[in-house]
């Protein structure tokens, strides 16, 4: 029988997958040289072939000055400074409309072509003169014009410092502007001023960087003098929203987020350049968003010190957690509450625990999450019930169940005979405490029969552990790769696990509210129990969906060969990220294999990969687990928007 029913049930589960096959991130060769002289030149900007994102981020380095000169692109624009936060310090000179008793004896103005915007914000245009009108104008990106105009007619008027229009005026620059000429004027041509003011200059200058000083209006130096410039330098011309629709030019690395510069509109005139985006690493995270893992987490515990010095510092990816000494209580920042004795009520506990000889006390955080859902009469309940007994046989190796990312998982007996689950931390593992309260606040929002059941948890500073109902059968990891485990799932089994694991990650995504993305569905986590129901384990990376939100944004965590590409690239988790997980749960289910294995072959370690080349060569008899499947209806789909969501997976 089997066979065919079987193929055409797999088939109406109607495998779904995001496969974007070789995607290659933009990223700077490694041999690219970070800076030219002093100046550091980090990626998208880059100098030598292939350093720079594009054409515009090209610095020329110049090698034969002493220092060495930076310049902009092609450009003889010389760069002093480039900032990841999205700017550009360059310099430039004067432009100055000189005279002498006969009338204009020289003039320079100075015109600018620049690959990025002059920031409106962080600059002036600033005119020098006694007998000046200086006008700066724009054609490119923001047409405009704008100036200011200053007059005296006795030095002794004119103010040290002050730019109000008596021998110095400065002007805003509007926004958008990537060109400018100066173009100067006069109302006598200098001639009643002509002995201590010949000419008049005009510059844009980075706010703060140019004090006025009366001995510069006859400054014979001036006319050769640069002045720093900011330009605000963003990726492309698309806001966020369409950049992140072409993922293959997507410049935002891991976590990292992308950020559409602020107060810009192309409103004003539709002929405006669009403004383009800039990437910035999550928060607890520093380095270069634009590199390939370029953000990294801070240390904050070394860094910050931010705990009371009684409490336990934790660093966890983008965060920190301060942990209160046994027997105190608070959050033991140095800020907030610091740790404090436990009031009475709250010391039987540990007492209680202490003297089990396994160290567990019920912190005031594990109490805390009981306002999340759990109860406490519960709670204590089972504290009693399970821990008044050496459950675990003092974490004995014999009773090891399994051991993850998160720690070791134990079985654990109680007096009533009942076996349990109990996943310790590993000591000292920081991270995994935030990973268990995160679990904690996952399980206590769902019930559903094929997700596995949180009964009680303890969340001391040092070995958390979480209490499990007991799936007896182990996972289908176990069954379909382990050697030891001989067992063979039928077809009808497999198709059953399929079902149930569907069934409840549409739970997950549809019914539990708010919504539940798990994260990390894979086949280890799927367990079965004596009667081959699947159960749906390990939610210590999923994540609660804000009801407003279709997507988050998050540092990528999941298993390799299961991690949705797309999530992987934009750090945009939705609940098709599972089903692309769920996905690769099928073909693993299907052809018997590890969804990532190196002992194959090359082009045959990625399961999904090998998979799709295998469907195109219509091979898929090669590698299916020991039967043969004609199954031509397994359709691929290429983008997450494409894929059914868990629920329509089920229903098919
Ligand atoms: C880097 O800049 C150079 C010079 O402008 C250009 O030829 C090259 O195409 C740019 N690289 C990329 C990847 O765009
Ligand atoms: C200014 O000088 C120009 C020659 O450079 C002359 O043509 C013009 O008449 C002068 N203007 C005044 C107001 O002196
Ligand atoms: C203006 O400042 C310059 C130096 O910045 C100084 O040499 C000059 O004496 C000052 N003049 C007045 C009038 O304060
Ligand atoms: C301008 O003056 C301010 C205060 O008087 C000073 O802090 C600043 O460094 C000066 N800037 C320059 C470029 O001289
Ligand atoms: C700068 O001005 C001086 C006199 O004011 C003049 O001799 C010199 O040629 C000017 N420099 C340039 C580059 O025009
Ligand atoms: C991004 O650009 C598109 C097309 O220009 C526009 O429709 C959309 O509103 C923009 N989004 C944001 C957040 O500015
Ligand atoms: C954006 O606009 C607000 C209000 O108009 C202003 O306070 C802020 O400084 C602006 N920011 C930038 C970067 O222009
Ligand atoms: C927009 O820019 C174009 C070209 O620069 C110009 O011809 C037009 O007058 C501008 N429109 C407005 C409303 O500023
Ligand atoms: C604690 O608060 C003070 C002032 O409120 C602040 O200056 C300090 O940086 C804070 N320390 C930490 C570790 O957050
Ligand atoms: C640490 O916490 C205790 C109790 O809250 C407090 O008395 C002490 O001042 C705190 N220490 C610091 C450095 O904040």
């Amino acid at each position: 029988m089997g066979l065919d029913r079987t193929c055409k049930e797999f088939a109406l589960l109607s495998l779904k997958l995001t496969i974007i096959a070789t995607w290659v991130a933009a990223q700077p060769k490694p041999e690219c040289q970070s800076n030219c002289g002093d100046i550091s030149i980090p990626y998208p900007f880059g100098t030598g072939n292939g350093c720079n994102i594009s054409s515009n981020f090209f610095i020329r380095c110049d090698t034969t000055s002493n220092p060495p000169k930076t310049f902009l692109s092609s450009t003889d624009i010389e760069v002093l400074h480039i900032s990841l936060d999205g700017y550009l310090r360059i310099q430039q000179l004067v432009g100055f409309d000189c005279y002498n008793s006969l009338g204009r004896s020289s003039y320079g103005e100075s015109f600018s072509l620049l690959n990025f915007p002059i920031s409106n914000t962080r600059n002036k245009f600033t005119a020098i003169g006694c007998d000046t009108y200086a006008l700066i104008e724009g054609t490119l990106g923001h047409t405009y014009s704008t100036g200011c105009v200053t007059f005296c007619s006795d030095v002794e008027d004119v103010i040290n410092g002050s730019c109000s229009g008596i021998g110095c005026c400065q002007a805003a620059i509007p926004k958008g502007v990537r060109n400018y000429v100066l173009n100067f004027d006069t109302r006598r041509n200098h001639s009643n001023v002509l002995d201590f003011n010949p000419c008049s200059y005009g510059f844009v200058v980075e706010d703060g960087a140019y004090n006025f000083s009366v001995s510069d209006l006859s400054n014979v130096n001036f006319n050769i003098t640069k002045f720093p410039i900011i330009l605000d330098w963003t990726i492309g011309n698309q806001n966020c929203t369409e950049a992140k629709l072409d993922p293959k030019n997507y410049a935002c690395k891991e976590n990292s987020v992308c950020i559409d510069p602020e107060n810009y509109s192309c409103k004003e005139n539709t002929s405006c350049i669009n403004p383009g985006y800039l990437c910035k690493c999550l928060d607890g995270f520093q380095g270069n968003p634009y590199l390939s893992y370029g953000c990294q987490d801070i240390d904050e515990c070394g860094t910050l010190k931010p705990c009371n010095e009684t409490a336990t510092c934790y660093d966890v990816a983008g965060s920190y957690y301060c942990s209160c000494p046994e027997g105190f209580e608070g959050d033991g920042q140095k800020n907030g509450t610091g740790c404090s004795p436990k009031v009475k009520s709250h010391q039987s506990f540990p007492t209680l625990l202490v003297a089990l000889g396994i160290g567990i006390l019920f912190s005031l955080l594990c109490s805390s999450w009981v306002s999340l859902g759990l109860r406490q009469r519960k709670l204590n309940k089972l504290k009693q019930d399970y821990f008044q007994q050496n459950a675990t046989n003092n974490y004995h190796e014999s009773k090891i169940l399994g051991r993850g990312g998160q720690g070791t998982v134990y079985n654990g007996l109680l007096p009533d005979g009942c076996s349990v689950a109990i996943k310790k931390s590993i000591i000292g593992d920081q991270s995994q405490v935030q990973q268990f309260v995160n679990e904690v606040i996952v399980l206590s929002q769902i019930n559903h029969r094929n997700v596995v059941k949180l009964l009680a948890c303890c969340l001391e500073t040092q070995v958390p552990l979480l209490v499990y109902e007991y799936v007896s059968n182990g996972s289908v990891f176990d069954h379909l790769h382990n050697a030891d485990h001989e067992s063979f799932i039928s077809w009808e089994a497999r198709l059953k696990i399929a079902t149930e694991a569907a069934e409840a990650l549409s739970y997950l995504h549809s019914a539990a509210s708010p919504p539940i993305i798990h994260r990390d569905v894979k086949l280890a986590n799927i367990l079965l129990d004596e009667n081959y129901n699947a159960k749906v384990s390990d939610f210590g990376a999923s994540r609660l969906v804000p009801s407003n939100k279709e997507q988050i944004t998050t540092l990528v965590q999941g298993t390799l060969g299961y991690l949705d590409p797309e999530y992987f690239q934009t750090s945009q988790l939705t609940e098709k990220s599972d089903v692309y997980s769920f996905g690769v749960v099928l073909i693993e289910l299907l052809t018997g294999l590890k969804a990532i294995s190196f002992e194959r072959p090359e082009h045959e370690r990625n399961l999904p990969l090998y998979f799709i080349a295998v469907m195109k060569e219509e091979r898929l008899l090669d590698i299916t687990d020991g039967r043969v499947l004609h199954d031509n209806n397994i359709e691929l789909r290429v983008k997450g928007e494409e894929r059914q969501t868990m629920k329509k997976l089920r229903l098919n």
